[in-house]
């Protein structure tokens, strides 16, 4: 009953908060510290850095201020960048082939989810060998990963601190889920000053995923007192800033919106999920759509379907919120539920699967594969393979 490490039928279940357990990497945030990314490589033990990234962050001329930061630290590095938004299984087994050629000894992930979560999987490889579908589910890493430094240049993903890393099975179409507490990084180093050239629709993006994982987690079977500090606060600094990010890209914003990713993840990587992220990973294998736009359509159903099972939490979420005072509970479900569309919409994020390219006959086998997904196991309310064709019906 203690979390995420055992076995997934024991998984769950702590409603009553007697046992926490939780885990975090070393984390290092603030403005201006991009360029620490070298000295943390180093002091990991490392002399050549495997350096995992994108066209993106290279265009905005990041990678480069990385490379210059690990020479300076006295260390060489290969480039990686044969990557994909929602990365593919055979890129992360190209990737862990090239940093065994060149004799790699350290992974330095920059970037969004797929960049983090691509470094985790050639981190995986490299140590343990085989194929990336071999790690799909909960602890079958068997072999300690090298050393991982991961720098989120998003506002939403929280790979930089979790025990999650989610790769898109091509074969299959859909998208892994690998948990284990190896994956979670030795070093999470976050400047919230890489915010300032993230395309406009992925600041609207990202934290939408952001605000799912603090929900989420707040509702999640395993969620203990130790995640809800987290989850709230990520809920409060994104009630506070996500619209005027997207509107005004101020950088006070993008900064709590950078450190609200940060507190979902420490909050989600511990309390896992829920339905929300069990039918955006089929989606998202389906049709390689954005994450946090996938997250921000399916969240206020979810939240409808949630909500009547889980009010002894509301008036503390309606805080969150920018509602009530803690203890008031009148409305609190309302409440939440107006303010958290309100959010979306204001924001921008988009509000139909039909509008993300999502076809209405693959509705049933969707929720046939989100039933088969581990963010369904901490889900607060039961749901088979109906309930969840209704929520994607409703969202479309
Ligand atoms: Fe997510």
């Amino acid at each position: 009953m203690l979390g995420i490490n055992n076995k997934e039928e024991t998984i769950p279940v702590n409603p009553t908060y007697h046992h926490c357990k939780f885990e975090v990497p070393e984390i290092i945030f603030g403005r201006g510290l991009f360029h620490q990314i070298g000295p943390c490589a180093r002091r990991l033990g490392g002399k050549k850095v495997f350096l995992v990234s994108d066209q993106g962050l290279f265009d905005a001329g990041w990678v480069d201020r990385a490379m210059r930061s690990l020479l300076e630290a006295g260390l060489s590095f290969v480039y990686y960048d044969q990557i994909t938004p929602n990365p593919r299984d055979f890129e992360i087994e190209a990737g862990a082939k090239e940093y065994i050629r060149q004799g790699a000894d350290v992974i330095v992930g920059l970037g969004g989810g797929s960049a983090m979560d691509a470094a985790k999987g050639v981190a995986i490889l490299v140590s343990n060998g085989g194929r990336i579908r071999d790690f799909e589910g909960s602890d079958k890493i068997t072999r300690p990963l090298p050393p991982l430094v991961l720098c989120p240049t998003t506002c939403g993903t929280g790979s930089d601190v979790s025990q999650f890393a989610v790769i898109n099975d091509t074969e299959r179409r859909c998208k892994m889920t690998i948990m284990s507490r190896c994956v979670a990084p030795d070093i999470s180093l976050t400047d919230p000053d890489t915010l300032a050239t993230l395309p406009d629709e992925y600041v609207c993006t990202t934290a939408t995923d952001a605000l799912s994982h603090a929900l989420e987690a707040f509702f999640s079977m395993a969620a203990t007192s130790l995640t809800d500090v987290h989850a709230i606060k990520a809920v409060r600094l994104l009630s506070g800033s996500l619209v005027k990010a997207v509107r005004e890209r101020h950088p006070d914003d993008l900064e709590n919106l950078s450190r609200a990713s940060l507190h979902a993840g420490m909050a989600f990587s511990n309390s896992l999920l829920g339905i929300v992220h069990a039918l955006a990973h089929p989606i998202g294998g389906y049709y390689d759509a954005n994450h946090g736009s996938v997250n921000a359509v399916l969240l206020p159903e979810v939240l409808r379907y949630d909500l009547p099972v889980v009010t002894d939490k509301l008036p503390e979420l309606a805080w969150g919120l920018g509602h009530l005072t803690r203890g008031e509970s009148g409305g609190a479900a309302e409440m939440v539920q107006e303010t958290v569309e309100t959010l979306l919409e204001a924001s921008g994020a988009p509000r139909s699967l039909r509008s993300l390219g999502v076809a209405w006959e693959d509705l049933p086998d969707l929720a046939r594969k989100a039933l088969k997904d581990v963010c369904i196991v901490t889900s607060p309310r039961e749901a088979d393979e109906m309930d969840l064709l209704r929520i994607l019906e409703k969202s479309y």
